[in-house]
């Protein structure tokens, strides 16, 4: 019954030194890390991760983002993983959204660089998952 779940740490968590903080916290949770990479982000890879939102305003903001430095991808695993992540990392908006003792709720000021992702439903976990680790 233990799913996995796809975790970045976004540029900004990497840059400010906060791989550490976040491995910590999936790991008092309770969770565990079943793999690990430092990884440069290749565009074609960010245009897939973030396919869904290509519509948005804000599409190619977020592109630039997340291959503006090296990210933390891992792959977590545990029971209920998907939201036991989400949990841990808060709403997407780390001031409206994103409770204190959450990641970005203590550590985070603005939603497009809000640290963390994690995926959102099994489905998108295991596609995320083969196109971080194939
Ligand atoms: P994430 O959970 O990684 O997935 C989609 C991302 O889009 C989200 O985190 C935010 O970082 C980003 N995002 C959502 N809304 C906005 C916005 N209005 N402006 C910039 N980035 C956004």
């Amino acid at each position: 019954s233990d799913e996995r779940t796809l975790v970045l740490v976004k540029p900004d968590g990497v840059q400010r030194g906060l791989v550490g903080e976040v491995i910590s916290r999936i790991e008092r949770k309770g969770l565990r890390l079943v793999a690990l990479e430092l990884k440069d982000v290749e565009r074609s890879v960010a245009e897939q991760h973030y396919a869904e939102h290509a519509e948005r305003p804000f599409f190619g903001e977020l592109i630039e983002f997340i291959t503006s430095g090296k990210v933390a991808a891992m792959v977590v695993e545990g029971p209920r993983a998907i939201a036991a992540f989400r949990q841990i990392a808060g709403g997407t908006d780390p001031v409206e959204k994103a409770t204190p003792g959450s990641l970005r709720g203590d550590l985070a000021l603005e939603t497009g660089s809000n640290i963390v992702h994690g995926s959102d439903s099994p489905e998108s976990a295991e596609r995320e998952i083969k196109l971080w680790f194939g």
